[in-house]
């Protein structure tokens, strides 16, 4: 299972959601691959924000190796799963996509917290270390959701 989390600079949301998924996912043994990419262009190649990596160390996940890259439309090829964190985010990713998108691959990640709620991961680029702390828990709380689901659907296969 490969699941791609996107946002605008791929610098402080998407890349602290990658960390908690691919935590969760590694602490669970489960076979699923995160990735995360923004959909604009401003900091391809950088790491992601101090705060962001900051905050995931205090909670025990290591983002210091991720590198910030554009979405690209054939990462709807490539992965079964992409969430994005706001409204924007999915327009753009449309945009970017054509006849790629699909959109029974893509969703709002708190939608698996707040189903069909379409609420939006803040922004907190503008912001000081306690917008990364509550994007944090926003994040960690949905990917939370997302392993359980994931687990729930291994044990009906069994
Ligand atoms: P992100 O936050 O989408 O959570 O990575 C942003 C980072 C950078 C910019 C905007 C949002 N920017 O305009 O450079």
């Amino acid at each position: 299972m490969k699941i791609l989390m996107v946002c605008l600079g791929n610098i402080c949301r998407s890349p602290l959601a990658e960390g908690i998924l691919q935590h969760k996912a590694n602490a669970n043994s489960l076979n699923i691959q995160v990735d995360s990419a923004g959909t604009g262009n401003y900091h391809i190649g950088e790491p992601p924000h101090v705060l962001s990596q900051k905050v995931a160390k205090e909670n025990g996940v290591n983002i210091t190796q991720q590198k910030c890259r554009q979405f690209k439309k054939t990462d709807f090829e490539i992965f079964d799963k992409i969430y994005v964190m706001d409204s924007d985010n999915y327009n753009d990713v449309k945009r970017i996509a054509g006849s790629y998108f699909n959109e029974n691959k893509i969703d709002l990640l708190l939608n698996e917290l707040y189903l069909n709620e379409n609420r939006e991961v803040p922004d907190p680029w503008f912001g000081g270390i306690e917008d990364f702390k509550k994007v944090y828990a926003m994040l960690d709380a949905a990917c939370e959701v997302v392993i359980n689901k994931f687990l729930a659907a291994l044990q009906q296969q069994q």
